[in-house]
């Protein structure tokens, strides 16, 4: 995406003159605050949305009217699993999608198991998307896009609203489309913590554009940067930057989750602890 705008027919700016790249197999995280522009940049990914000005480049291929398909490419998540579910069971919602690209019904209803399989919702193929509690209706619709084999898949807020264990599975899903079947994740969230648990890499949008990006472990340990950008240092990162202070010392390492920061205490704090056997 070259210094893509979008302003949308109200006269609102969605995203003011955007650069934004996805490489191969990297899970990226967007953060900013509400009404950034993240899900504005997400929608112009797969053609949901064409730049008011700039370019648009997904796999080599230039946005425009005549790659009306882009969308084979890069699948959407939505955040409100409600806008992207229909049909009346689970199974036909998520072959709906192989079917529109023109897959034989045997065919989209294989890749659409193997999808729920992926997720761990098989079992909810038989059933009534709408009775469906909301960590399943994620699960379901993370299937849909899957089922549609994109190479890239963005994601909208996909932890929020999710209780703990939803959104832990939702993390291992993220993890394991990057991992083992070697997709681009781009993940939309405030969820900061989750995004300095997985992401490669981290942007930082604010007022439609990008003001920062870089590997987790030197964003989320910019203090300032994010204040300014309305947002806060994931727990890890607090506790970390908390016990150093106390003890009057640098943050040398820069753990991005739990065990990290066990292992660099434990390490690191050696020195400063004597044993309760001594
Ligand atoms: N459909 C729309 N019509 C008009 N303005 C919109 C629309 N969608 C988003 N916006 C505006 O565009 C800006 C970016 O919004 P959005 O991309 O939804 O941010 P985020 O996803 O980071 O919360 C906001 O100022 C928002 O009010
Ligand atoms: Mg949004």
């Amino acid at each position: 995406m070259d210094c893509a705008s979008h302003i949308y027919p109200d006269g609102s700016l969605g995203i003011h003159e955007m650069c934004f790249r996805v490489l191969e197999k990297e899970i990226v995280a967007l953060c900013g605050p509400n009404g950034s522009g993240k899900s504005t940049l997400l929608e112009h990914l797969n053609g949901l949305l064409r730049p008011s000005s700039g370019n648009v480049t997904v796999m080599g291929k230039k946005l425009d009217l005549s790659h009306a398909d882009i969308w084979r490419d890069v699948g959407i998540v939505f955040q409100r699993s409600d806008d992207q579910l229909f049909a009346p069971t689970v199974l036909d919602d998520v072959m709906f999608g192989p079917i529109n690209m023109g897959m034989s019904i045997e065919q989209a209803r294989t890749e659409a198991m193997v999808a729920l399989k992926t997720v761990g919702a098989e079992k909810l193929s038989d059933k009534m998307p709408s009775y469906l509690s909301g960590g399943q209706k994620r699960l379901v619709c993370i299937a849909g896009v899957l089922a549609m084999k994109p190479r890239a898949i963005a994601m909208d807020e996909p932890t929020s609203d999710l209780d703990p264990l939803h959104a832990e599975m939702v993390e291992n899903i993220i993890l394991n489309l990057k991992n083992e079947h070697g997709l681009s994740i781009v993940i939309a969230t405030h969820d900061m913590d989750m995004a300095a648990r997985i992401s490669d890499r981290v942007c930082i949008v604010k007022n439609g554009s990008i003001i920062a990006e870089g590997k987790p472990s030197s964003i989320f340990y910019d203090k300032e940067l994010l204040e300014t950008s309305g947002l806060r240092q994931p727990k890890v990162v607090q506790i970390y930057e908390g016990i150093t202070k106390n003890m009057g010392i640098g943050l040398e390492k820069h753990p991005m989750n739990g065990d990290e920061l066990v292992k660099t205490i434990l390490s690191d704090f050696k020195v400063w602890c004597i044993p309760k056997h001594l």
